[in-house]
């Protein structure tokens, strides 16, 4: 809590940065490599790309304080935290001001969110105390009791948001990023000011080869497989966690394989109570 309660009072906001959120196992990987091959991919060649190096954990930090970062160019970084805690200089519209600041919110479908938090918890603590229950997990995730708060609120927080300021908060969704990539790709780009140029032929080459380059070195095939994520590793609070950690499966609706349908209707009937109304659907 301290490292955040300082970076809340001490975060100095730039015009031109660029915030990701999400809840922890929704896709914050992905979206990190995403959004730095977007914003990058002039500057480098295939053998300069920064994440055949390095982790894009490594690569877009998830904040604290001691990241208060001091880079001259376009600052693209993490937060885990809930929209309402963010610093007040983040969620205040520049609007008034020049430049305008973007916050980009990846969700996840909360049954494969459960299943991959549980895995990742599971590895984690390898060898403390013996390994938590799928049950306990859908249990602790029903009832609100996860790193970094509720499920549902930490969605809805950044949704109401991005319906309020849909020109500076965007939302998306892993399954829609899994079903229509390149669709989405572009949506971000556009988001994110750095839209691909378009084809008048509709040959569906130019804009379209970019795009594809773009997924392709943000996919999970291709990062798994890169030295840094199999072999590298990196310290975390205490933990020493090897990057593979980050890269299990990365499919759509592997909760199947996990869940009871006992568990996954209690899911589904939480999901129903707290999304109602609210004109989001996971
Ligand atoms: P699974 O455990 O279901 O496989 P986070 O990055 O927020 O920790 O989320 C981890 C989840 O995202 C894991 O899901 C992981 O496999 C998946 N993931 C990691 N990199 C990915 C990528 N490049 N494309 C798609 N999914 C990815």
């Amino acid at each position: 809590m301290e490292p955040m309660a300082a970076f809340r009072s001490q975060f100095e906001c730039r015009n031109d940065d660029v915030f990701l959120a999400s809840f922890p196992k929704t896709g914050t990987t992905w979206l990190k490599a995403l959004c730095h091959t977007i914003l990058h991919r002039h500057d480098q060649e295939e053998e300069e790309d920064i994440l055949t190096k390095k982790n894009p954990h490594q690569v877009v930090p998830t904040l604290r304080v001691q990241h208060l970062l001091l880079s001259p160019r376009r600052r693209l970084m993490h937060t885990h935290l809930p929209y309402s805690y963010l610093p007040e200089e983040v969620t205040r519209s520049p609007a008034a001001a020049a430049g305008c600041r973007k916050l980009v919110y990846l969700a996840r479908n909360p049954k494969d969110t459960v299943v991959s938090m549980w895995h990742f918890y599971n590895q984690v603590h390898k060898g403390s105390a013996g390994p938590l229950s799928v049950e306990r997990a859908v249990e602790s995730f029903c009832s609100g009791v996860m790193p970094w708060g509720p499920f549902y609120e930490h969605v809805l927080g950044y949704w109401e948001e991005s319906k309020k300021r849909p020109d500076e908060v965007l939302f998306l969704k892993y399954e829609e990023l899994c079903g229509e990539p390149k669709e989405q790709v572009r949506k971000l780009a556009s988001f994110l000011g750095r839209s691909f140029p378009s084809t008048t032929d509709g040959s569906g080459g130019g804009d379209d080869d970019e795009v594809e380059k773009v997924l392709w070195r943000s996919s999970f095939g291709r990062l798994k497989e890169l030295e840094v994520n199999k072999y590298g590793a990196v310290g975390e609070q205490g933990l020493h966690l090897s990057h593979t950690i980050y890269f299990r499966k990365g499919t759509v609706g592997d909760w199947k394989n996990y869940l009871t349908s006992d568990m996954a209707r209690c899911i589904d009937q939480v999901t129903q109570n707290k999304l109602l109304g609210t004109g989001l659907s996971l």
